[in-house]
């Protein structure tokens, strides 16, 4: 058996913002991005899936876009972009891009021309009405605001300032489909898809109706009081994932990632219904709000099992942009750390991993009314501690600080006066350049996991089965020829097994004696 490279492979996510800034301007940028590529090459990512760097007023840095075939000048200009490409593949990587299909910065020309009246050629590029409906938009309160010109609200599922584009309006489509080309063209191995299941919305804009439910979840996105069945996952989209693959397949096998908040029923329907003929791969965002414990990961996997079975592949992601790094769910442990990351490159899927999250970085408390990100300035009222309650990440500077490369002046990313956002105060201590050097570290941890998944292929596209009757907290499961076992209590566990070999033992003290294998607290080892 071989499946396509994009089922087998590993992702690292870079914000181009945080990660590396090569000319001392307090930003990260495209080049900064190259000369790290050494780096991601030598740990062993596979896949590199780099956040917006498009022309845009930078309002959601980078996801507000005003121009999807320029370069913003503060991270590079096209060249670096092809180059960019070049030498990720030159070392044998794949890189995709961040497409934002569901709507443009309101700066964007076209909405500048649709905005202007109501009978300009791009009148009907995004969407207009003359009464809002109840719709909420994924940020809270109405998702319409009023544009003084045409005398008409607009529509924006996110913030004011990224307007919704009109997905009916087939000129539209054409044009996006265009766009996903152009960097196809240029070498581009595939697309992560912001916000995939907000782009279409209902004909009628008929209003939601009403349901108890306050916050929005990672299985729902129904929130404020609201149910978003007009506003999400519309039957266009699916038809949309499937149309979006042709337009990929065009170019040989392309990934395609969607970023889609649902429950796992239809989160599976983006990828497909019998076949996997729509996106390659939809991240599942239940996960990033773990539990560390056997159970947990049991039940999460068994339910992911059931819906996507071969020939679907599912994604085990922990951290992202937006919420907070899971290494604040382990308590900064970083033996917790250790452990997530083993379960996360031997289970049944593809691991995509966010940028520190290999060295340990920790989330950074920042205040809300000198915030950066737009989104906590909606959410100033309300006090700190209920968010925390409600497990809700506002801020999302807090987990995008930049990265902490050494122990020099502004981690190494830097060698401006100030960073863009600050640099935190760990870096002495959580830095590439001390785990580097520390083979017990988490850095190096990922290393060898890695380079075991690579080398060993049952690791991408092996069955999967549990193992029964272990003792409580440990998971177990195989990958056809081996087994993998990996102890979530702080206390030794022993294991009666029929394996004869071991080949890779997490923290090195693992007991294996004949048919035995003794776990030390948070210890894992894969057996043949
Ligand atoms: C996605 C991105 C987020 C962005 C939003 C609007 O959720 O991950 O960072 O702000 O879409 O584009
Ligand atoms: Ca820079």
């Amino acid at each position: 058996m071989t499946l396509p490279w994009y089922h087998k492979t590993s992702i690292y996510q870079i914000y181009p913002r945080s990660f590396m800034d090569s000319n001392g301007d307090g930003i990260g940028d495209l080049q900064g991005i190259i000369q790290k590529l050494d780096y991601l090459q030598d740990i062993g990512f596979e896949t590199l899936w780099v956040s917006p760097f498009f022309a845009s007023p930078q309002q959601d840095f980078g996801y507000d876009v005003s121009d999807y075939l320029s370069i913003a000048p503060e991270f590079g200009k096209m060249n670096d972009a092809f180059q960019l490409i070049e030498e990720t593949h030159r070392r044998g990587m794949k890189i995709v891009f961040d497409l934002v299909l569901n709507h443009t910065s309101d700066q964007h020309p076209w909405f500048l021309e649709s905005r202007s009246s109501r009978d300009n050629p791009k009148a009907d590029w995004y969407l207009w009405r003359d009464k809002p409906n109840n719709w909420h938009s994924m940020t809270g309160g109405s998702g319409w605001h009023y544009a003084q010109e045409r005398g008409q609200y607009y529509w924006s599922s996110f913030l004011p300032f990224q307007p919704d584009l009109n997905w009916r309006n087939p000129e539209v489509k054409q044009t996006m489909f265009d766009i996903a080309r152009f960097w196809l063209s240029k070498g581009v191995d595939g697309y992560r898809l912001d916000i995939f299941n907000t782009i279409y919305k209902d004909a009628e804009f008929r209003n939601n109706p009403f349901t108890f439910k306050l916050v929005p979840t990672p299985d729902d996105t129904s929130g404020y009081f609201q149910k978003t069945v007009h506003s999400q996952d519309q039957p266009e989209s699916f038809d949309l994932a499937r149309e979006f693959r042709n337009v990929t397949d065009e170019f040989g096998e392309t990934f395609t990632i969607g970023e889609i908040a649902a429950r796992r029923e239809v989160l599976r329907r983006y990828a497909g219904e019998l076949a996997n003929d729509g996106l390659t791969l939809v991240f599942d965002f239940e996960m990033l709000q773990f539990k560390f414990r056997a159970e947990f990961f049991r039940t999460l996997i068994e339910k992911i099992e059931i819906h996507f079975p071969p020939p679907f592949m599912p994604v085990y992601v922990f951290s992202n942009l937006d919420k907070r790094r899971s290494i604040h769910r382990l308590g900064d442990d970083i033996r917790k750390a250790k452990l997530l990351a083993m379960l996360q490159f031997t289970v049944r899927g593809v691991p995509c991993t966010y940028y520190g999250e290999e060295i340990g970085m920790t989330n950074l408390r920042l205040p809300f009314n000198t915030a950066l990100d737009p989104i906590p300035h909606k959410y100033n009222f309300a006090p700190r501690l209920l968010f925390d309650l409600l497990d809700v990440t506002v801020n999302r500077d807090e987990v995008r600080t930049p990265m902490q490369w050494d122990g020099t002046w502004n981690a190494g990313f830097s060698s401006a006066e100030k960073t863009w956002l600050p640099v935190h105060p760990n870096y002495a201590e959580v830095n590439v350049e001390n785990e580097t050097r520390d083979e017990d570290s988490l850095l190096n941890t990922f290393k060898r996991l890695l380079k075991f998944r690579r080398e060993n292929e049952t690791m991408q596209e092996g069955s999967f089965d549990f193992l029964e009757g272990l003792p409580p907290n440990v998971l177990g499961f195989t990958r056809e020829s081996h087994a993998v076992l990996l102890n979530f209590d702080e206390r030794e566990k022993e294991i009666h097994i029929e394996f004869s070999g071991c080949v890779f033992k997490l923290t090195g003290r693992e007991e294996i004696k004949e048919k035995a294998v003794r776990l030390n607290g948070f210890g894992g080892v894969i057996l043949e």
